[in-house]
């Protein structure tokens, strides 16, 4: 394993207006995907528009190590792979960094093929629950032995001869509903996945860009999915569209500081992912969507985003999943925001990279705003938020962009404790956001 770097902090000041028209990296989920399913297909796909951030690169490093042909050539990314179930054998243990999405969607792509492989993480991701995709691979006759509470390492032992499985998420998460497809892709029949809440679906769609067959059905309880096993994948073309997870941070920074203006390019509108947009649209922002237009099965569109002047609402909990991410920018938007804004149905957030619901209100309370926590929900008051601390970021990428931008708008400076994992998912984020007028200095020691 590396050695892990030292911390990075870094300083945000009140910045002058926002202006420029930009284009974030590629799809964080869309990209995971691609190379995954690149690496299950006969043949070779072609990758445009690939995010570079660590999370995806582990993704790709740990394809190569089960035997798939992953290289860059100039822009473009070439996965040759070995078709549904041709996963060798991993000679060392599979380490997916800071990576969620990696390490669950591939336990379910191996889960089904005749090999053994250990999967690690760094200490975020060794926190996080795995237990939420054991269970149902289990249900194929994959072996699994985890640390206590099924954290990683984990070492799973493919089934077999595996069975079809149906299943019905216990979470909404659609690592674990993509994780049960994949393993159910090298299982004789049909496998099945029962959701009750629409989670993000590029695996279904993506998966049929691939060539396999997936089935909807809406049932009395939600939405049945079904993959036909062992279907051969082709590999196809693939152009990543950006990341509406990513767009959201200079789009909320222009928001926030006055005067300013943005034009962010082909940004992904699948609506299991705009949440976001409808939450800030319904506060009152002022965000044009322009010459929407289809790539690659995904709708993507140019936001234009002007400062506005928001208010606090209610959000629901039936609108977190397409807005997963996105809170802890959303309830730095809700701090610059009149009145009260309150967040309810937030109980994953406190799986995810860190603990975000602690992270979110300790960094509020670092920067002077009044916010109440809850098992799985949020208050944050707005108004103006004074600044002048110091937010610890936990090994989380988003609770360092997300501070980072309310330190633009704040009365005095926030300074984030660690900026490294940034790059999991954004690793342009610093630069670009001082090309359009943002001021980031490295704070003294
Ligand atoms: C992702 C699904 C979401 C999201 C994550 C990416 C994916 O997680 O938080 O950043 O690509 O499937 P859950 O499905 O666990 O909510």
């Amino acid at each position: 394993m590396t050695a892990e770097a030292q911390p990075a902090p870094l300083t945000a000041r009140t910045s002058g207006p926002l202006k420029g028209r930009i284009r974030v990296p590629g799809d964080k989920s869309i990209s995971h995907r691609a190379l995954i399913f690149g690496a299950m297909s006969v043949g070779e796909t072609v990758i445009e528009g690939l995010l570079e951030g660590d999370d995806v690169l582990n993704t790709g490093a740990v394809l190569r190590a089960l035997g798939a042909d992953v290289t860059k050539k100039g822009d473009r990314w070439h996965v040759h792979g070995f078709g549904v179930g041709g996963f060798a054998e991993p000679s060392n243990v599979l380490d997916h960094g800071n990576s969620g999405t990696g390490v669950r969607l591939m336990m379910g792509a191996v889960a089904t093929s005749p090999i053994t492989a250990t999967f690690t993480g760094d200490a975020s991701l060794r926190r996080r629950p795995m237990k939420r995709v054991l269970d149902p691979l289990a249900l194929f006759g994959t072996e699994a032995t985890s640390r206590e509470g099924g954290r990683l390492p984990i070492t799973l032992k493919g089934a077999r001869n595996p069975m079809p499985v149906t299943y019905r998420l216990a979470v909404p998460s659609a690592q674990v509903k993509s994780a049960v497809l994949l393993a159910g892709l090298n299982a004789p029949g049909e496998t099945t996945v029962l959701e009750a809440e629409a989670t993000r679906d590029h695996t279904e769609r993506m998966l049929t860009h691939f060539g396999a067959t997936i089935r909807r059905t809406q049932t009395a309880d939600g939405t049945a999915i079904t993959v036909i096993g062992q279907p051969e994948l082709k590999a196809a073309a693939v152009h990543v569209p950006a990341d509406p997870s990513s767009a959201a941070f200079p789009l909320v920074a222009a928001l926030l500081v006055p005067d300013s203006e943005l034009r962010i390019d082909g940004v992904m509108l699948n609506p299991t992912r705009t949440g976001l947009f409808t939450v800030l649209k319904r506060m009152g922002a002022n965000i044009t969507i322009e010459n929407e237009r289809l790539e690659s099965g995904e709708t993507i569109g140019d936001l234009i985003v002007k400062s506005s002047a928001l208010k606090g609402i209610d959000i629901e909990p039936e609108i977190a999943p397409s807005m997963i991410d996105e809170y802890p920018i959303l309830a730095v938007a809700a701090a610059f925001a009149t009145g009260r804004t309150r967040m309810t149905g937030l109980a994953e957030l406190r799986v995810k990279e860190s603990d975000r619901l602690a992270a979110i209100a300790n960094g509020m309370k670092a920067c002077g705003v009044k916010i109440e926590l809850g098992d799985d929900w949020l208050i944050v008051e707005g108004g103006t938020m004074p600044g002048g601390g110091k937010v610890e970021t936990h090994m989380d990428h988003r609770i360092a962009m997300s501070f980072l931008i309310a330190g633009l708008a704040a009365k005095a400076p926030v300074t984030v404790d660690d900026t490294n994992f940034v790059a999991t998912s954004f690793p342009t984020f610093v630069p670009m956001m001082q090309k359009l007028g943002a001021t980031f200095v490295r704070p003294n020691r």
